[in-house]
This record gives C-alpha cells, sequence and structure tokens, in this order.
C-alpha cells in the first residue's frame, strides 16, 4: 500500500486541461496522477464514476464574525462558515480582519489582524482559510503613505497578510481621494494587493437622502439609490488614482456595465487591474429586491439588500461575457450573513426608533459561501454561459490561489505541490445531482438563502478538505 486514498475512473478538470486519469493522495497532499492505478496501491478507492474532478473551491470574499465587527453582527463564524463553505465544494476561504483604529504603533495593523485570529481559532474549522485586512481610517497628512507602509510591510513579514480592500462608500468607512493615493503609495511599497469597493459614496448619500423625503423606503430603493453609474464613476476614479500611484487594483464584486467597461479599457491599456464578480449579480436581479417569495411582506426584499445592489436582468449577461473573455479574473461569493429576523426584529432591526423600515437602516450583505460552486456550475457552465469547465475552475479556484498566494497548495492537482482538496462532481446527467436549493442545505447559521428553490443538476458528490 503506498496510497492514503486513489481516485478512479475521473476527468481531472484544471484551468487548463480536462483528462482522465487516477489520483493518489498521500499524507493530504496530490502524489501522482496516472492512468490506470491499481486499486491494491491504496488504502481506500473512490470511483468517480466518469465525473470530473476540479480542485476545491477558493472562495477569497468571505465576511466573518470578528472582534471589530466592522460590517455588523454577521451571524456566521470562521466555524459556521467554512462548514458551509465545505457544504457547497469550497475548501478554501479567504475572510477579513478589520483594523482597530484605537492600536498605534508601527505593529498596529499586525495586532488587529492577530486579534482576529485568535477569535477565529477558538472553534474547530472544516478547511483552511486566509485573511485580508480591511482598512477603516487612514490619516489624511502627508507622512500616512510612509507610516501605512511599514505597517503593510510588517503585516505581510508577521502574519502573511497580503491585501488589504478600502471602501469608497459607507459611512465612517469611505475614503477620500487623498487617503485613496496614500493607501495606493503604500501598497505599492510594500508589495500589498489593493482590493477596491468602488461606490461612489457621495451620490449614494445624496440619493438616499432624496428618495427618503420622497418617502420611498422599501429595500428596492437601496438599488435606486445606487445606479450602475455610481459603480462606474467610482471605478474610473480609482483606476485614475491607480495610474497616479502605479499601482495594481483589484475590484471586488463588480456589477455594473459601466465598470465592467472601465475595466475592460484599462486591461486592454496595458494596466494592472483586476476584478471579481459574484454569482447574486450573475443569478439574481433587482426584482429579487420586492416583496416576493409567495409572502405578503414588503420588507421581506432587505434579504437580499447588498452593495452594490442586484441590477436589472440584463446586465447578468454583461456579467458572464465578462468572466469568459477574462475581465473578471475571479468569482467569489461576498458572503455576508444577518439573520433576517434580526434586520426585521432583532439587533439590526430597520423599524425602532422611527426608522420606519427606512432601507438604509438595512445592513448590507447576503450568505452565499456554500452555493458560490454548484450555481456556477450549474448556471455558468450547464447553461453555457461561459465556454469551458476549465474558465469555471480557473475563476472560482486556480486564480483566487494565485492571485492571494496560496497556488500551487490551493486551486490546483499538482503531484508533489497541491493539497489534496478535491470535488467529485456528478457526471453530467446523472440525476442524482440533481438539487434543490433549501437553507438547510447551507449549514451556515443565516435563517434563509437566497437562493431558495432554485434548481441546479450538480452539485459536488464528495468534497475532500484537508486541513493544514
Ligand atoms: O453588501 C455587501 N457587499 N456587504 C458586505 C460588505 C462589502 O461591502 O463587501
Ligand atoms: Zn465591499
Ligand atoms: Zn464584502
Amino acid at each position: 500500500v503506498i496510497y492514503d486514498l486513489l481516485i478512479k475512473n475521473g476527468f481531472i478538470c484544471t484551468s487548463s486541461d480536462i483528462y482522465p486519469a487516477d489520483i493518489g493522495i498521500s499524507n493530504g497532499k496530490i502524489a501522482v496522477i496516472a492512468a490506470n492505478i491499481d486499486s491494491e496501491f491504496s488504502k481506500e478507492v473512490i470511483d468517480a464514476e466518469g465525473g470530473v474532478i476540479t480542485p476545491g473551491g477558493v472562495d477569497a470574499h468571505v465576511h466573518v464574525d470578528e472582534p471589530l465587527k466592522l460590517m455588523g453582527d454577521v451571524i456566521d463564524t470562521m466555524g459556521t462558515a467554512t462548514r458551509s463553505a465545505v457544504a457547497g465544494g469550497t475548501t478554501t476561504v479567504i475572510a477579513f480582519a478589520s483594523q482597530d483604529v484605537n492600536l498605534k504603533g508601527p505593529k498596529a495593523l499586525s495586532e488587529s489582524v492577530n486579534k482576529t485570529i485568535e477569535f477565529c481559532q477558538k472553534e474547530p474549522l472544516y478547511c483552511d482559510y486566509g485573511l485580508h485586512l480591511i482598512l477603516a481610517l487612514v490619516e489624511e497628512t502627508d507622512n500616512a503613505c510612509n507610516v501605512l507602509d511599514k505597517q503593510l510591510s510588517s503585516l505581510y513579514k508577521d502574519q502573511g497578510v497580503s491585501s488589504v480592500k478600502f471602501f469608497m462608500t459607507y459611512p465612517g468607512l469611505q475614503m477620500s481621494d487623498y487617503s485613496i493615493l496614500n493607501i495606493m503609495y503604500a501598497t505599492r511599497k510594500s508589495g500589498i494587493t489593493t482590493m477596491v469597493h468602488a461606490e461612489n459614496g457621495d451620490i449614494v448619500r445624496w440619493m438616499t437622502e432624496s428618495l427618503e423625503n420622497q418617502g420611498l423606503i422599501e429595500p428596492y430603493y437601496h438599488g435606486v439609490s445606487r445606479p450602475t453609474i455610481v459603480e462606474g464613476e467610482a471605478t474610473n476614479r480609482a483606476i485614475t488614482l491607480s495610474i497616479m500611484m502605479n499601482t495594481p487594483v483589484l475590484f471586488v464584486h463588480v456589477s455594473s456595465p459601466e465598470a465592467v467597461e472601465a475595466i475592460r479599457r484599462a486591461q486592454t491599456m496595458g494596466i494592472k487591474v483586476f476584478a471579481e464578480t459574484c454569482p447574486q449579480y450573475l443569478i439574481l436581479s433587482q426584482a429579487d429586491t420586492k416583496c416576493h417569495y409567495g409572502h405578503n411582506n414588503w420588507f421581506e426584499g432587505a434579504k437580499n439588500v447588498c452593495s452594490p445592489p442586484l441590477r436589472e436582468d440584463q446586465t447578468k449577461e454583461c456579467l458572464w461575457r465578462a468572466m469568459d473573455n477574462g475581465t473578471f479574473t475571479i468569482v467569489s461569493s461576498d458572503h455576508c450573513s444577518y439573520l433576517y429576523s434580526s434586520k426585521y426584529r432583532g439587533k439590526h432591526n430597520a423599524f425602532d426608533q422611527g426608522k420606519s423600515g427606512k432601507f438604509r437602516y438595512i445592513p448590507n450583505g447576503m450568505p452565499g459561501v456554500c452555493a458560490r460552486m454548484p450555481l456556477d456550475f450549474h448556471y455558468g457552465y450547464l447553461k453555457e454561459n461561459i465556454s469551458s469547465l476549465m474558465k469555471f475552475v480557473e475563476v472560482h479556484c486556480t486564480n483566487p490561489a494565485k492571485l492571494y498566494g496560496c497556488y500551487p497548495q490551493k486551486g490546483a492537482i499538482l503531484p508533489g505541490s497541491s493539497d489534496a482538496d478535491l470535488l467529485i462532481w456528478y457526471p453530467i446527467e446523472d440525476k442524482r445531482g440533481h438539487t434543490k436549493i433549501n437553507n438547510r442545505m447551507m449549514y451556515h447559521s443565516c435563517d434563509y438563502t437566497p437562493y431558495e428553490g432554485l434548481e441546479v443538476k450538480n452539485w459536488p458528490r464528495y468534497t475532500l478538505s484537508w486541513k493544514c
């Protein structure tokens, strides 16, 4: 016996190839790939029955509970988020630590991240994880870029955190262009990846006030307050700032055709611009923020309030095309789960103290770490919105691992290098893979899934996750 596990009769699909082969696994690593490995060389054997085998999913945009709670009281912890991830075929998640603005000194950012690591490790985790850092405050002084550069360099050295996110919207988090230049100067110098949430926060504020003054407060108007040009403008501006600083940037959760166009143009000019989109923008639409699900509750659309908001139905085609033509580098879930019961009556409720259910008080975000892989396998690959299964693997597994520094340990199936994080899918046309999504199968802590009732024609039959 040589191998701990042997997978036979599958088609290996990576970001570059698809071919029939057997896989031998030892000590949680891919040990060998070869034709017809004899079963007697392994302690255990799985028959893939002609199904495809892909790397486990890498979800590079997941919000979990953490000490600073910049995103509010999301209900999933690292424990329950990794459980939910594995239930849907994602075997690595990259979540967020937040900057503690009360900490000062040269290691303040490292200390912020340390607190989050300690917090996340209090409970059992179901798969490997990484962290980005959310920047909450960057002083508007001319020395701030040098201070930040030193902090980011030690953050990378001490904790291996190689990416930061900043916001161009959200009260209390919105960065001025001046601060953005300071961030970009520092991230370029320290070699840190810069993630941008691009929406023009001033337009959002003006529109929110105007809509409220007209009595237009329902969840649907959240989307009206931040139309696609709001994202397009901020994307253009951030690209301009990144050109000034010669800093590569990654636009997270891109949902707007104007933003896609700006990103594509910049990429064509040879500027290092990367972009992420999410299943909710590819599959749902602004109609899902209206009262539906057969309920008669005008607030129900609050379940699908996120930023950027869900868009018109026609936008989906533009986003799928951008995935297929390489404009989008990665697809992540932006999992950010608030209990609907809490949005309605509990901690995050939008009704207490004269709030009257106004959309501005609904916390932004929806759960999705579990459903990302099966949803996009079905709506992307099986429905031919993308042209190959290799493209699916590239943007859901391989590219996020490359972008955030965990390739080829993650996102690949390479003997001697890759962890044996693998998905064995049902053979195409095999009815056993047909699944109607419901909230129980998400294995998260949230009390709803935005994808309730959707039917997909495949679901990972086996998810192998070997934790480091
Ligand atoms: O609505 C969203 N996207 N919530 C999560 C926070 C963020 O901006 O990514
Ligand atoms: Zn964001
Ligand atoms: Zn997010």
